[in-house]
């Protein structure tokens, strides 16, 4: 019995399986995320951990097994998200900063400015932006220089969700973290794959605060059984959420792509043992190979996508569940030329402009609740074709099919809308949960339950192929309004 950890930024979903690869126990439990100004999203550590706990406990309890049952755990998680803590009591010492927080742009301007950009992306393969942790890190220590001077005596910890949760499940006795959380950091040398002293120094960063990083796949650490559910057991696998289901979907071949659809969208494309030279706008990042080894990927990133949907639920109030907008976007032919751009958070790949922000255009006075509810769905599909054709041209060829995961794959409208904007075959597998079905994966590889290549083919299992149907000149002309509608929200 494996038991799956995925820590997202909206919720933590625990997922039981058995060594055939079969699902018997879930539970899901949602995240707080608080705002406490425009652009900043921050959460609680330590209500991280215990909505962690609960859904724990909560799918053990469905499985019918109890902790001691299990033979290995996983662990995937939403990256960037940077918290500290005291290294005694293993209390956070500030807000969780949260990937999509734009408190730090200005430090990257500044840094931007100095003419640090090239040289951060040689060494990172990332973007000089808010997005990754440690202008989210330099910021707490300016702004507050009692966290700086307790880092500087050794005092403090600093992880990403991984770090964080392996440490309070190993009892505090682990500080550590794998390979493709260290590399969303800008912390990160990529060609080295390890912790570089030069980004250290750019950043203020202590050394000391650094957890150790270690292979996606393999012995991180035993729960303790004082702070995990009474039982001593191996946490075998640790992956970044976007790495673990490029892993979950068998994509370990290079050339093989992935969209998951979930608070954001994240298109990885595998690129094995050489680091990918990349058009600006794409990220070098680092996936797991068959065996849990780390390797390349290109990455583009997008930072609003299902929680575009959210919004229209829980501020607009037009919906009730995320779920009915398949029904009402199919209950109108089109948006009435009405285009949504999502930037709550600013805009990430390929345009990384922090000061970009939502916005509505062509609006007429027909355009209604449907068609806003459309727009928003179908924003989510413009902002993937942008990575799509990229990394395309990336790739040097035209990407011909795609599979897809994450919670809002599971809308029909969405992927058929995909593949006709995109021009490609949207390939969705059976289990849409394909981070978990990675972070399961890696555990089993790393617990020896599984061979590398040897994986039960239950869980990689396609349910349902969407072919393009849309003409080649009216997709062009709706991907023409949607280039005007991000230009509106760039200039705004
Ligand atoms: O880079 C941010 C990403 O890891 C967040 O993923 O699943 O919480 O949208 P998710």
């Amino acid at each position: 019995m494996i038991l799956s950890i995925d820590q997202g930024t909206t919720g933590t979903t625990a997922f039981v399986f058995d060594s055939s690869g079969s699902l018997i126990g879930r539970s899901y439990s949602e995240l707080p995320n608080y705002y406490p100004q425009p652009g900043w999203v921050e959460q609680r550590a330590e209500e991280i951990w215990q909505v962690t706990l609960r859904v724990c406990a909560a799918a053990l309890e469905r499985a019918g097994i109890a902790a001691p049952d299990l033979t290995a755990i996983g662990i995937t998680n939403q990256r960037e998200t940077t918290i500290l803590w005291d290294r005694q009591t293993g209390e956070p010492v500030c807000p969780a900063i949260v990937w999509q927080c734009r408190r730090s742009a200005d430090i990257c301007r500044e840094l931007a400015d100095a003419g640090r950009a090239g040289w951060l992306r040689d060494k990172t393969g990332l973007v000089l932006d808010a997005y990754f942790s440690a202008s989210k890190l330099l910021w707490l220590f300016r702004n507050q220089p009692e966290l700086l001077q307790r880092a500087r005596a050794g005092e403090l910890c600093f992880g990403t969700v991984d770090s964080w949760l392996i440490w309070k499940m190993s009892g505090g006795r682990a500080h550590l973290t794998d390979h493709t959380n260290a590399s969303r950091t800008l912390l990160y040398n990529l060609d080295e794959k390890q912790w570089d002293i030069e980004l250290l120094d750019l950043f203020g960063c202590p050394e000391s605060i650094l957890p150790e990083i270690l292979p996606s796949a393999g012995h991180f650490a035993d729960t303790d059984p004082e702070s995990f559910l009474g039982a001593t057991v191996p946490i075998s696998g640790v992956a970044g959420d976007q790495q673990a289901s490029l892993f979950g979907q068998g994509c370990t071949r290079p050339g093989a792509i992935k969209n998951t659809y979930g608070t954001g969208c994240f298109m990885l494309t595998y690129a094995g043992s050489e680091r990918p030279q990349l058009p600006e706008g794409l990220l070098a990042t680092i996936a797991c190979d068959a065996a849990g080894q780390p390797v390349y990927a290109v990455e583009g990133a997008v930072f609003t996508a299902g929680s575009a949907v959210q919004w229209l639920r829980d501020e607009m109030g037009l919906i009730q569940q995320a779920a009915e907008t398949e029904m009402i976007a199919q209950g109108v032919p089109d948006t009435r030329g009405v285009y949504l751009v999502p930037a709550f958070s600013g805009l990430g790949a390929p345009h990384w402009d922090s000061s970009a922000r939502g916005t509505i255009c062509g609006l007429s006075r027909g355009a209604g609740r449907a068609e806003l509810v459309r727009a928003t769905l179908e924003s989510i599909v413009y902002q993937s074709d942008e990575l799509a054709r990229l990394m395309g041209e990336a790739l040097g060829l035209p990407i011909s099919h795609m599979r897809v995961d994450g919670g809002a794959s599971a809308n029909n409208f969405l992927m058929q809308f995909q593949a006709d904007i995109s021009a490609l075959r949207v390939e969705r597998p059976r289990q849409i949960e394909s981070t978990a079905v990675g972070a399961a994966l890696l555990a089993g590889i790393g617990a020896g339950i599984w061979r590398a290549g040897a994986l039960p083919e239950s869980l990689l299992d396609i349910e349902r192929d969407f072919l393009p149907k849309m003409a080649a000149d009216e997709r062009e002309r709706l991907v023409a309004g949607w280039r005007r509608a991000v230009a509106a929200c760039r200039a705004f």
